[in-house]
């Protein structure tokens, strides 16, 4: 029974996990720098290196000890070597290549957005399903808007991405110039709710070229100089003078200092954001006849966006990740690395972080 180790560091969370064959994740361990990037309003590269180094040798423990298995029973260590942060993914590649060393198992770097897809795989095909091929897959974070083509498990054709913003990074910054601090997209989320998405016209992108691309930038100016025309001070310090009292503000806090008007502008924001993606899958479901479709990354966790995905125009079925597959974790790192452990595909010590690696 293979087992793998997998190791993420490539931006601000520092995770460990055990998936076995089959993709059933045995254990799957994250800590979370949100805390220490937070009050910075984005995540803080140097900050986040230290704090890779100061958690990952107690991360890997606690996902081996939680897992029930010990080092003899590990086949091999699968950790993300791109794209991230330098300074972040070194941390990860580092100790893992010493692992490797030190216990004798094959070492095995893993492609970050690659990952995220695996987490979907891996989950359906440990609850006994499998995803249909041809596959379309979304990934959606705060680094990266990309929707492939997925002839096949491992192959993978790029139809669209983001040329600035990524879906997340929209989200992130709408929040943070409303006041609702780091990261946006689970309170926008929540208050999206609240809101009328007719409240607000906003507009969506036109893109020459690749119709598949993505563009959030306009709509991120049309979320500025719409806040900047309500003059909308008083709210902001209101919700940053919130945030510093209770760093984690429950729903009702939130709605506590938010307007209605606003709570729609929200709505608004998400409504199109959603319909972005929405739109760009159908089309190249259409195009490509997929048979089924994949969203992962963190944005996959929003509510507005899994309930638009099943309701409505995508004819085939849709997969997402539970919410703690989806955002950054290890467990999609090892799981991507299955394949490439069965067919014998290691790395050595020579491999490399990439901060700027593809997947297609
Ligand atoms: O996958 P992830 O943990 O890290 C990256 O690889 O970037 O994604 C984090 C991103 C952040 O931008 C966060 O605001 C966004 O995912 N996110 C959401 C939601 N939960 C997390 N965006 C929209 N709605 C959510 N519910
Ligand atoms: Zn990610």
């Amino acid at each position: 029974m293979s087992r793998i180790l997998g190791i993420e560091s490539s931006c601000d969370e520092t995770a460990a996990a055990v998936v076995r064959e089959g993709g059933v994740v045995l254990s799957s361990v994250v800590a979370s720098q949100i805390d220490t990037h937070g009050k910075y309003g984005g995540v803080v590269p140097e900050l986040a290196s230290r704090e890779h180094l100061r958690a990952i040798v107690l991360v890997v423990r606690r996902a081996l000890s939680e897992a029930g298995v010990d080092w003899p029973d590990v086949d091999a260590v699968a950790v993300t070597r791109g794209p991230g942060l330098v300074g972040s993914l070194l941390v990860g590649v580092t100790y893992a290549k010493a692992l490797s060393l030190v216990r004798g198992i094959p070492l095995i770097g893993i492609n970050h957005i690659e990952g995220h897809i695996h987490a979907v795989l891996a989950e359906v095909e440990a609850s006994g399903g499998s995803v249909e091929f041809p596959a379309l897959a979304l990934v959606a974070s705060g680094g990266h808007t990309h929707l492939f083509e997925l002839s096949s498990p491992g192959s993978y054709r790029l139809m669209g991405k983001t040329r600035d913003d990524a879906a997340g990074e929209a989200y992130d910054k709408v929040a943070k110039l409303l006041g609702f601090g780091y990261p946006g997209g689970p309170v926008l989320d929540r208050l999206a709710a609240y809101g009328d998405p007719d409240g607000l016209a906003l507009p969506f992108s036109k893109m020459k070229g690749n119709a598949l691309d993505f563009s959030f930038s306009g709509l991120k100016t049309a979320m500025l100089r719409w806040s900047q025309s309500r003059g909308m001070e008083g709210e902001i310090i209101a919700r940053k003078a919130l945030l510093k009292l209770h760093p984690k503000p429950s729903l009702e806090q939130w709605l506590s200092v938010t307007p209605q008007e606003t709570l729609d502008a929200i709505a608004a924001f998400q409504r199109v954001v959603i319909e972005e993606m929405l739109r760009r899958i159908a089309a190249a479901a259409e195009s490509t006849g997929a048979r089924s479709v994949v969203i992962s990354g963190g944005v996959a966790c929003n509510q507005g966006l899994r309930r638009a995905a099943v309701a409505g125009r995508l004819v085939c079925p849709v997969y997402f990740p539970s919410p703690g597959l989806s955002t950054d974790n290890a467990a999609m790192i090892a799981a991507a690395a299955l394949p490439r452990f069965e067919r014998g595909e290691f790395d050595d010590l020579s491999l490399k972080a990439q901060a700027n690696l593809t997947l297609a």
